[in-house]
């Protein structure tokens, strides 16, 4: 084989609970994550040298993804090369449909779909190389990639177990032209929260059981986001918009992860539609619905 393109999808957090700081500079996380159908391809071809080239797909702007060594997809190729002794270069190309510092963990789903596209490249057992322990090393939200589906997630996020989920959900995802710094808002979480008692984080009963009847307004109501305060103190222009998705009839608005996406949860596509008709002069609103497989050959 000498070519190889994994599909993987964006992540949302249906719940985000944040703990205090640790030692190392991670917060510990309770989350529920889900896979959501706005999806990034990686190619990896054997090659004579290590490269890395990058294109966007349903306007997706790629222009601030690094291409250097600091690209996690290409860390993720380096990682699993090392780790599994083979020393041959591949070509990345990326093809992004996820936006880019949104809260969606679109590098997370790049270095997902990569580390599937080499060990399959390099015929590598994936259970034996422990593909979703690389994945955790590289970054929190990089084994859920893999895992995809409905998931909680725990330790720093990369500890994942599969919730049982039988419901089909329709969101409007609403990105802008503007990024939020995943550290910046954790950052601002420790600000919000100084000198304050902040309890262990926990998935909410209420939201496991919506999630078991597969109810979108059950799940609308179980909802949240500790990190939505932090983000909206770094951008309280995204109030706006959360509000007008709520005016528009959406059965709920909260922040993606640190943000600055906008979700929005929607009875039925149609309703999606007519939700999103409504923002669209807040940013760009993509129609997606979960949950979704994680990375996969296509
Ligand atoms: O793990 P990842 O590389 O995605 O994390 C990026 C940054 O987000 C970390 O350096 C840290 O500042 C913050 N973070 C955190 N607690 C987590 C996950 C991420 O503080 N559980």
């Amino acid at each position: 084989m000498a070519e190889v393109t994994v599909q993987a999808p964006a992540k949302i957090n249906l719940h985000l609970g944040v703990g205090p700081v640790r030692a190392d500079g991670f917060h510990p996380l309770a989350t529920a994550y889900q896979a959501i159908s706005l999806t990034s391809r990686v190619t990896a071809r054997d090659a004579s040298a290590w490269s890395l080239t990058c294109v966007g797909h349903d306007g997706v702007d790629v222009a601030e993804v690094p291409l250097d060594d600091s690209n996690l997809a290409l860390r993720a190729a380096r990682l699993l090369g090392e780790r599994v002794g083979t020393g041959r270069p591949v070509a990345l190309h990326l093809d992004k449909g996820i936006p880019v510092a949104g809260g969606l963990a679109g590098g997370s789903a790049d270095a997902a779909a990569t580390l599937l596209a080499c060990a399959t490249l390099w015929q590598v057992d994936a259970d034996a190389a422990d593909l979703i322990g690389l994945a955790g090393e590289l970054g929190s939200d990089v084994p859920f990639g893999l895992v995809g589906g409905t998931a909680a997630g725990h330790g720093r996020g990369e500890l994942v177990t599969p919730i049982h989920d039988t419901g089909r959900y329709d969101w409007v995802v609403l990105t802008f032209d503007f990024g939020v710094s995943t550290p910046a808002a954790y950052a601002e979480f420790d600000r919000v929260h100084a000198g304050a008692e902040i309890a262990d984080p926990e998935i909410p009963a209420a939201l496991t059981r919506a999630l078991e009847h597969g109810s979108a307004p059950e799940l609308a109501a179980a909802l949240g986001n500790d990190l939505h305060p932090a983000t909206l103190r770094l951008r309280p222009e995204l109030g706006e918009p959360l509000r007008a998705g709520l005016d528009a009839s959406a059965l709920a608005a909260l922040i993606s992860g640190s943000g600055p996406t906008c979700l929005f949860l929607a009875e039925d596509p149609d309703h999606a539609e007519r939700v999103a008709a409504a923002l669209t002069s807040y940013g760009r609103a993509r129609i997606a619905y979960g949950p979704v497989p994680g990375a996969e050959l296509i």
